[in-house]
């Protein structure tokens, strides 16, 4: 899990290497997992020893890093904040790496390897080495059968999603209409327009409202073409009526704002807000609020 959620992380940011520090980066499965997967996406993978153990020293170095980016802070408002979590530190320093399509029709996502084929294109979704075959093969053909699901119903709800044209479940493989167009991601870097947040509620507030959880809502698994947005990869997304799962969805979309769009991050935020909110989405909004006053996880 916390492999995958950084591979994810990885392809969001489009990043080159992985810094594994902390108490846990002494196990050595998981540094064997992790230098497999940072392998796997031609990254940099590293255990600096030294810093596998109290984190004094990574939190005053982010002290620092915050300060030289602009956070600047009155002394007497500098005492130990026992709620701050690292999850509100707004990063603005991170440097983004090159997107990862290639001019010939070819994506590596997360998890999957897309190629543009004469139908469409063809989602394969690929061995990952740090995982153990068995229960790789299981969660592969599992989320490919689950995809093609997912995305038949979003579009009953009246949201826009690529047509499936074939499933082999077998071969790990979804053939879908291509969709012409950037991810939302890329376009929001280079137009940095505000309002798009708005379109991206309206349609998350449908999926919900028809109980769809995505699972992975970023700027990544979005397209634009010719003015519509596509919503794609549900390869982690599941059906529930509950206001928790609704609200994950919506904590992971603000993180993404904030992690890949931290320029802009709060307005994108208030104009989803704009679109997200009706009367059948109160109790997920409420819930949200309550997690994020709890500052945890739901
Ligand atoms: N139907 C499609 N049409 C055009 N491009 C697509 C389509 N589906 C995926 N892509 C491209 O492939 C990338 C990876 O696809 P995605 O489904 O997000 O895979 P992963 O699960 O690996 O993240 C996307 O970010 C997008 O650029
Ligand atoms: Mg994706």
């Amino acid at each position: 899990m916390l492999v995958e959620a950084s591979e994810r992380a990885l392809c969001h940011l489009k990043s080159d290497s992985v810094l594994l520090t902390g108490g846990v980066a002494n196990n050595k499965r998981l540094q064997e997992m992790c230098s497999k997967m940072a392998g796997e996406n031609s990254a940099a993978f590293s255990v600096p020893k030294g810093y596998c153990g109290d984190n004094g020293v990574m939190i005053a170095w982010t002290g620092l890093v915050m300060h030289k980016n602009g956070w600047k802070q009155k002394i007497e408002d500098t005492a130990i904040d026992q709620n701050f979590r690292t999850d509100k530190v707004k990063i603005n320093w991170a440097k983004k790496g090159k997107a990862q399509h290639t001019t010939n029709g070819q994506w590596k996502g997360a998890e999957a390897e897309v190629i543009r084929v004469e139908a469409g294109v063809d989602k394969r979704r690929i061995r990952k080495e740090y995982r153990i075959q068995e229960l790789d093969d299981a969660i592969r053909k599992s989320r490919t059968s689950r995809e093609p699901k997912l995305l038949k119903k979003a579009k009953e709800a009246g949201v826009n999603v690529p047509r499936v044209l074939s499933v082999d479940k077998e071969n790990y493989l979804m053939r879908m209409e291509f969709i012409d167009g950037r991810t939302l991601s890329e376009l929001i870097e280079s137009n940095k327009d505000k309002n798009i947040g708005r379109p991206i509620g309206e349609y998350v507030a449908k999926l919900h409202i028809a109980n769809i959880i995505h699972g992975d809502l970023t700027t990544s698994n979005m397209l634009h073409s010719d003015g519509h947005i596509f919503f794609i990869d549900f390869g982690l997304g599941f059906v529930s009526p509950k206001a928790e799962d609704k609200a994950t969805d919506l904590l992971l979309l603000k993180k993404a704002f904030n992690a890949n769009h931290s320029s802009i991050s709060e307005e994108l935020w208030a104009s989803f807000l704009e679109g997200y909110t009706t009367k059948e989405t109160q109790a997920t909004l409420q819930t949200l609020k309550k997690a994020e006053t709890r500052g945890r996880y739901l």
